[in-house]
């Protein structure tokens, strides 16, 4: 880098992202199989397409929303904080913003100061990971119990905390592996982060994509929570609106002005177009949402049923929730994660995402997507039975 083009030690210090770069890669191959993206591959339902396109007309989307989104937005997701979150919540304990990430950007920086530590399971969403280290602060990898379906290791979090441990972090369902942290084990987080004046950030994007009897519990919903807890959550899974760049933040009223005072300089509010078609999300049929997750849930039987063949290769945890897995590779070749899925896409044209991406314990590990159509997964196990037999 040349001296007049510094970039500055916060950005320098941020590495590739692994997906991304899978990504770029996957692009130089031919008839890639692609089970390395955790995007929904589902269009956006109709009648909320047609709610952005009236509001267009109606000429409602040109200027700038209230910097904490649009009023009636925010009553709606009161609403469904009420129904579907167990949360009591009131308008102005909401920000809306550009997706969940926004939110959870804002979020660390409106509570992280720099050298300050934020625990975070591992493995865990690595852009997580970045968004500490873009504020200065310090993740703490703490890492679950694979055995157990990759839940909290209450113990090792809190032995983890130290007079600098300001925050943990957290997404459930789990990006990557799949895991619904159990509602028993929420409330003995809970417990700890208020024994150690914690806050919890929450990464609720898949709330809506549990199986087998797993329920989404929303740890904001323990009253004693309610001053340390931000919740972020997203239209992006639940409505395959990932394009539309919509989510929203929860927090007490003290804490969401706060918030807003990093979300501005960022985004200034999220796109009004797409608080429209959120709206219209919320207020629509939820026929959806369900319709998403039979198709997941299908994708993920399938996917498990192909994963069973090639158990000299992988064994796997069976993920309860989202739309990814995180199988263990047995092989030796799985001690560099990165050097085995690039070799699985340039000699099998399979893209996946090496395990080292979500956090040290992610080694030995790769990613796999089930938000994909169900030819995608037997082309791919097709091929890596081929290739790792
Ligand atoms: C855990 C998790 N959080 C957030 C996001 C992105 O959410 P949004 O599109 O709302 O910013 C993703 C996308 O893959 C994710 O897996």
């Amino acid at each position: 880098m040349t001296a007049n083009r510094r970039v500055s030690r916060r950005i320098g210090q941020i590495q590739k992202s692994a997906i991304h770069e899978m990504t770029r890669l996957s692009k130089q191959v031919e008839d890639v199989a692609f089970l390395s993206w955790a995007k929904p591959t589902s269009d956006t339902p109709e009648h909320i397409k047609e709610a952005a396109v009236a509001a267009i007309r109606a000429g409602l989307v040109g200027g700038y929303s209230e910097n904490a989104g649009l009023p009636q937005l925010r009553e709606e997701i009161v609403r469904k904080l009420a129904r579907d979150n167990r949360i009591e919540a009131s308008p102005s304990q909401i920000l809306v913003t550009v997706g969940a990430i926004e939110g959870l950007a804002a979020a660390v920086m409106a509570v992280i100061d720099p050298g300050d530590e934020v625990l975070l399971p591992s493995p865990t969403y690595s852009t997580h990971i970045r968004q500490v280290v873009i504020a200065s602060g310090k993740p703490v990898l703490v890492p679950t119990i694979e055995d157990e379906g990759f839940g909290l290791d209450i113990e090792a979090i809190t032995q983890a905390i130290t007079p600098r441990t300001r925050a943990f972090m957290y997404c459930s369902p789990s990006n990557p592996s799949g895991t619904v942290f159990a509602e028993q084990q929420l409330r003995q987080l809970a417990e700890v982060c208020l024994e150690n004046n914690l806050m919890v950030i929450t990464d609720e994007a898949y709330e809506y994509f549990v199986y087998d009897g797993h329920e989404h519990f929303s740890i904001a919903s323990i009253p004693e929570m309610r001053r340390n807890v931000i919740s972020c959550y997203t239209f992006t899974k639940t409505y395959a609106m990932t394009g539309w760049r919509i989510g929203y933040v929860h927090a007490d009223e003290e804490l969401i002005p706060q918030i807003g005072k990093a979300h501005i300089p960022f985004a200034i509010c999220a796109p009004v177009v797409s608080q429209y078609a959120a709206l219209a999300a919320l207020q629509g049929s939820q026929e959806c949402v369900a319709r998403f997750r039979e198709h997941y849930l299908a994708a993920r039987n399938l996917m498990c049923e192909r994963l069973d063949r090639l158990d000299s290769v992988f064994s796997y945890q069976r993920p309860g929730g989202s739309y990814l897995m995180f199988p263990r590779i047995l092989l030796d070749a799985g001690c560099d994660s990165t050097a085995f899925c690039r070799k699985l896409l340039q000699e099998a044209r399979v893209s996946t995402t090496p395990g080292i991406a979500f956090g040290p314990t992610g080694e030995q590990h790769l990613r796999l997507s089930f938000c994909v159509p169900e030819d995608e997964i037997n082309k791919a196990f097709d091929r890596m039975e081929t290739y790792l037999r």
